[in-house]
This record gives structure tokens, C-alpha cells and sequence, in this order.
């Protein structure tokens, strides 16, 4: 399948090549054949439209699909998802501001600007690279990472630039956060950020206008009573493809189903929580199940349990 897919879209470039000079309607016909099978990379000049759902870029393993995907009525947002699960989105370009259905694209541009144009019109994202090299592409890599570069060096790169999702590999540093997405059917920007604090350590807060609220690790303890280490010059971590994740201020654990095998990432999930999850068969189907979460009880969480739940919390204890 993969195999015929592939000399075919050799063939069919081929071939485009060969009739350039020929025939208007053979060329009609071979544009119509490549729009409809997904691309491998997209080259200076070249664009991804919101139109055609066929106009994505799959990773070589096929794990991965980058493309439009549709957030709400006529809205959509360039993103990265699994290609199996197009629920489990993993990144977006423009989560706070979907574009039109209509005349939307994702371009590349010759001067080395990879671009987000709304209906046609406005730019509503862009890397802002720079390149007069004609070698400069985009591809999506088969670790889920959208990679701009130039003969192999990277000019920018999604894994910089996470939204609430860190896959295995994909470093996290005191450049980068996670932000929760505002609900299961609304991924803008919701108030819960895991980022490295002044003092090197790996934290949660909660965002909202008016404060910001850490809640773990436990703000009632001291980091290292919980085994986390202030004044390292150095603010890294990572999970890794066996399922274990490791950070410069001491954190570190194990997956539950800790070796090779299972697809795996690590979210900041909409209620606040910490999660990192694997893929896993279940019959006919495959979920993401839970394998490590970083708070326990929900309600540590700021912003979780609002007055009200905690009130009808009180009467249920007083009912019984
Ligand atoms: C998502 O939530 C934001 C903030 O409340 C809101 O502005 C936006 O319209 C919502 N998007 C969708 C698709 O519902
Ligand atoms: C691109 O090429 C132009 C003209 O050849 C040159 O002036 C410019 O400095 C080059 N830009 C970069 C980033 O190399
Ligand atoms: C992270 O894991 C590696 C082994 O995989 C280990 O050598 C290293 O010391 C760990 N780092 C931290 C900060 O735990």
C-alpha cells in the first residue's frame, strides 16, 4: 500500500515533467490525480490549502498527519495530529485564532517564510524564517515533529514551539510551556501552564487575569522535600521512547508500562492535570490510557473545585 502509493506519486511528478509541453488536458488530468494523494513535503512556492483534505503532509512512518483541522464552523487550525486518532491532536499553529474555511492556506514562501494566510487575506501566523536557499522545505518527521530546513539543518521547528503536548524526545526547556486547551471541543488556550520556574523547577499554575496560582508540586512543601532541586543551571526535560521521563530538577519517573512498544506523550490536560499516556489495544480498538498523572487529588488543583462544588461537597456530608 505505502509502496504503490509512493511510485505512484513518483510516476505521476514524473510524468508532469515529461507533458509539461504537451497536451493541457493531460495536465488537467495529472493535477487532478496529485491533488488527490497527500504530499511529502512542501518546497518554496508551494502551499497546503484549506479546500482539499487530501492537501497534508504525512510522516514517512504514516504515524503522523500534519493539515487543516476543523475546530468549529468554518474555522480550522494548521495542526499536527496522529494519523490513526484525529482527536489526539499534539500541536497547532493558530490555536487562538482559527482560519476560514474558505481560500485559507499554509504557503511556503521563496524568501523562506512558511505562512498562514486567513480567507486568502491576512496573515495570521508565520514562522518568520528567513532563506534564499531553493533547498529549504518542510517535512514532517516521523517523531511528530514539523521541521523547516535547509539541506537537513533545521530553520525552525514545531518541537520548539509546544502547545499542551510534549512527545517522546521533544525537549522542554525554559523556553517552552504547555498550555491546557480550554475544553474537549475548544483547543484556544485554556489557564493551566507547566513551564520551568526562576528557581529551575518544573511547575503547574493556574492563569487567570487576575493571579497565578502554582499548585504543584504541593506549594505547601518544600521542593526538595518533594525531591526537586533548586539552582541547577540547566532547565531540561523529556520523556523518552521507553516511557521515561527525566528532568533537570530531579523529577524522573517511569511509565506504569515502562519499555518499547506503545505510543506515548505527555499532556496538560484541560481539567489542569499532568498526564502522560500510551496507546494501547483494547479489542478491536486502540486508547490512550493514563500511566502516570502528576496531581492526585483533582481538587488541589486551583480552579477545579469552584465554591459551589465545594458546597455541595459540605451538604453531602452533612445529607449523610
Ligand atoms: C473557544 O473559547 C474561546 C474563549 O472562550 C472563544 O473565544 C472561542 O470562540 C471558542 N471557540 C470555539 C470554536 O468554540
Ligand atoms: C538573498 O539574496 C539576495 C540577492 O541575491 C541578497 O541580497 C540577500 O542578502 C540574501 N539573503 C540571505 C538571507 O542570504
Ligand atoms: C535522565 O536519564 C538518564 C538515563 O536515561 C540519566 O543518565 C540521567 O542522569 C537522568 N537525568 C536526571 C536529571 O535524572
Amino acid at each position: 500500500m505505502f509502496l504503490s502509493f509512493h511510485i505512484i506519486r513518483t510516476m505521476a511528478a514524473t510524468f508532469h515533467l515529461l507533458l509539461l509541453h504537451h497536451h493541457t488536458n493531460t495536465i488537467f488530468f495529472l493535477y487532478f490525480f496529485i491533488l488527490f494523494f497527500p504530499t511529502h513535503s512542501l518546497t518554496p512556492g508551494s502551499s497546503l490549502s484549506v479546500e482539499n483534505i487530501d492537501n497534508i503532509l504525512l510522516s514517512p512512518n504514516r504515524l503522523f498527519t500534519a493539515g487543516f483541522h476543523k475546530v468549529g464552523d468554518n474555522a480550522y487550525s494548521f495542526a499536527i495530529w496522529f494519523s490513526d486518532h484525529p482527536s489526539t491532536v499534539v500541536w497547532m499553529a493558530n490555536r487562538d485564532e482559527p482560519v476560514n474555511g474558505k481560500h485559507s492556506e499554509l504557503s511556503l514562501h521563496k524568501d523562506g517564510n512558511l505562512v498562514l494566510t486567513d480567507a486568502g487575506r491576512y496573515i495570521i501566523w508565520s514562522t518568520q524564517t528567513k532563506s534564499n536557499s531553493s533547498s529549504i522545505k518542510l517535512q514532517l518527521y516521523n517523531s511528530g515533529n514539523l521541521i523547516l530546513h535547509e539541506q537537513g539543518n533545521p530553520v525552525w521547528q514545531s518541537f520548539d514551539h509546544p502547545t499542551d503536548t510534549l512527545l517522546p524526545n521533544q525537549l522542554f526547556t525554559k523556553n517552552t510551556q504547555l498550555v491546557s486547551s480550554r475544553s474537549s471541543t475548544n483547543y484556544s488556550s485554556g489557564f493551566y501552564r507547566l513551564f520551568f520556574d526562576t528557581d529551575n523547577i518544573l511547575r503547574l499554575c493556574y492563569d487567570s487575569r487576575k493571579t497565578t496560582t502554582v499548585y504543584w508540586p504541593d506549594p505547601g512543601l518544600h521542593s526538595w522535600q518533594v525531591g526537586r532541586y533548586q539552582y541547577i543551571y540547566s532547565q531540561r526535560a523529556s520523556l523518552d521512547l521507553e516511557g521515561r521521563f527525566n528532568s533537570t530538577d530531579g523529577l524522573g519517573f517511569l511509565f506504569a508500562d515502562f519499555g518499547y512498544g506503545p505510543q506515548r506523550m505527555m499532556k496538560i490536560d484541560m481539567d489542569g492535570n499532568l498526564r502522560v499516556y500510551s496507546l494501547v489495544e483494547n479489542g478491536a480498538t486502540r486508547e490512550w490510557v493514563v500511566q502516570w498523572q502528576a496531581v492526585s487529588h483533582s481538587c488541589r488543583i486551583h480552579g477545579v473545585c469552584g465554591q459551589n462544588q465545594w458546597r455541595s461537597l459540605i451538604k453531602s456530608f452533612e445529607g449523610a
